[in-house]
């Protein structure tokens, strides 16, 4: 039998910056994964440029149960000390848009910085192997069955993320463990994820596949909305882009979104204003100004108004229903794509039962959980890498004071 300080399960983005920490301060750590790859999801994330933080990171831009949870964490571990660590490693970044930051080269660079990072804290990689049971010997140790042996450890992190994404080694592990030491689980559900429709109600749209424009999105009332302002792509199923992706953490099955495609305009006056100017405009030809000529023509259609028409010579009537059509169209999802296409999983181990500060079981001294699996879900935009370099910091640091006071 292997024996460590800490045990790390899962080497994705948490699990090894939870292990360089841990390493780096002293802790026997040893960092176990399945994946035949490393960190996969890094990845493939942001286009295979990795978007690694957001500038503008804070509680607000995450859902969860408990949404003061992620304060402390986030509070201790900033966007510029993670960028302080790739200005030490040399690793070119640049601002997209709205504290979105991102490789200027390959997402590779952040994979082979937490490597490094986890090798300077003397990490003993264990990968690819696979943990078959997770059990607590009678010194309270925790002993982890795995097909390369048994390891013991004195704490262990849990940190093998969400459901998304199963081909690359996405599992429940994270979630069957938390129930065996008696947590409790928030539904788990796919987010950041394109919406579909019900082949009938989407027939007339999927013609539009590939139209993509700027939007105001919004879904949910009160507390539980969500209201963004982003871009918005048709596919032949459904609705994507980042307006959408947004939305659908709060999309509830069965709601249904609203969107208004002219955000920032006032259609209606706008129509009844240039009608009332006199032009010899066509309708058409005034609205391909406004929005994709495609998407323009096809709202027209479906409300029978050809685009060769005047507007002078469409009655306020139909201009009004019109202007109304383009800023509030609302309309019902089927469902999502799944976890297949999810970036995230909504949802995941209950934090009431986590400590804020350190990530560890209130349940169990010991074990933490952190990353994904945790009930803390960010937006789209790099807020997600973040709560994961948080919380494995916040875990590495405490696992280490753990181990030394028992
Ligand atoms: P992560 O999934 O990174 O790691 C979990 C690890 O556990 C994996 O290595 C897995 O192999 C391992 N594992 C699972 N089950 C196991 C088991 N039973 N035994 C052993 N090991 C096991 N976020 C963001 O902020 N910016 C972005 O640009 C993107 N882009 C993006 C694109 C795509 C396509 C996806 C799917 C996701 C994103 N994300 C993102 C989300 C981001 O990738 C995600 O939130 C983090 O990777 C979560 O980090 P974790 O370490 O918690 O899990």
């Amino acid at each position: 039998m292997e024996s460590f300080d800490i045990a790390v399960i899962g080497a994705g983005a948490a699990g090894m910056m939870c292990a360089a920490v841990a390493g780096q301060r002293g802790g026997r750590v040893a960092l176990i994964d399945h994946a035949p790859r490393l960190a996969e999801k890094i990845r493939i994330s942001g286009g295979g440029r990795c978007n690694f933080t957001n500038l503008q990171a804070g509680p607000a831009n995450y859902l969860s149960a408990n949404p003061h949870f992620c304060r402390s964490a986030l509070a201790r571990y900033t966007p510029h000390d993670f960028l302080a660590l790739l200005n030490a490693h040399r690793i070119a970044w640049h601002e997209k848009h709205r504290g979105q930051l991102f490789c200027d080269h390959s997402s590779e660079s952040i994979i082979d910085m937490l490597k490094a990072e986890c090798d300077k804290g003397r990490v003993a990689w264990r990968r690819p192997v696979a943990v078959q049971a997770v059990r607590r010997g009678e010194s309270g140790h925790f002993l982890l069955d795995t097909n390369a042996g048994e390891i013991a450890a004195r704490a262990l992190v849990i940190a093998t993320g969400g459901l998304s994404i199963p081909k690359i080694g996405a599992t429940d592990f994270a979630y069957r463990i938390a129930k065996q030491f008696g947590h409790k689980l928030i539904d788990m559900r796919p987010a950041l994820v394109p919406l579909t429709f019900s082949s009938d109600d989407w027939a007339p749209f999927s013609e539009l596949a590939g139209v993509s424009l700027e939007v105001e999105v919004a879904t949910g009332a009160k507390r539980a909305r969500g209201a963004f302002v982003e871009d918005l792509l048709f596919t032949h199923r459904g609705l994507s882009g980042p307006g959408v992706l947004q939305i659908s953490s709060y999309w509830q099955s069965g709601d249904p979104i609203e969107i208004d495609l002219l955000p920032g305009r006032d259609a209606c006056a706008e129509l009844l204003e240039a009608k009332s100017s006199g032009t010899k405009r066509q309708i058409g030809n005034l609205l391909a100004q406004w929005l994709p000529a495609r998407l323009a023509h096809a709202w027209l259609a479906a409300h029978e108004v050809s685009p060769d028409a005047r507007l002078a010579d469409l009655s306020d009537k139909t201009l009004r229903r019109l202007g109304e059509a383009f800023s509030r169209w609302t309309l019902t999802p089927s469902g999502t794509e799944g976890y297949r296409k999810a970036e995230v999983t909504k949802g995941g181990v209950d934090t009431r039962e986590l400590s804020s500060a350190t990530m560890m079981s209130a349940r169990t001294p010991g074990l933490y959980f952190i990353g994904e699996a945790v009930d803390v879900t960010g937006w789209l935009g790099g807020y997600n890498f973040q709560w994961a370099w948080a919380s494995g910091v916040a875990a590495g640091q405490a696992a280490v004071e753990f181990v030394r006071s028992t």
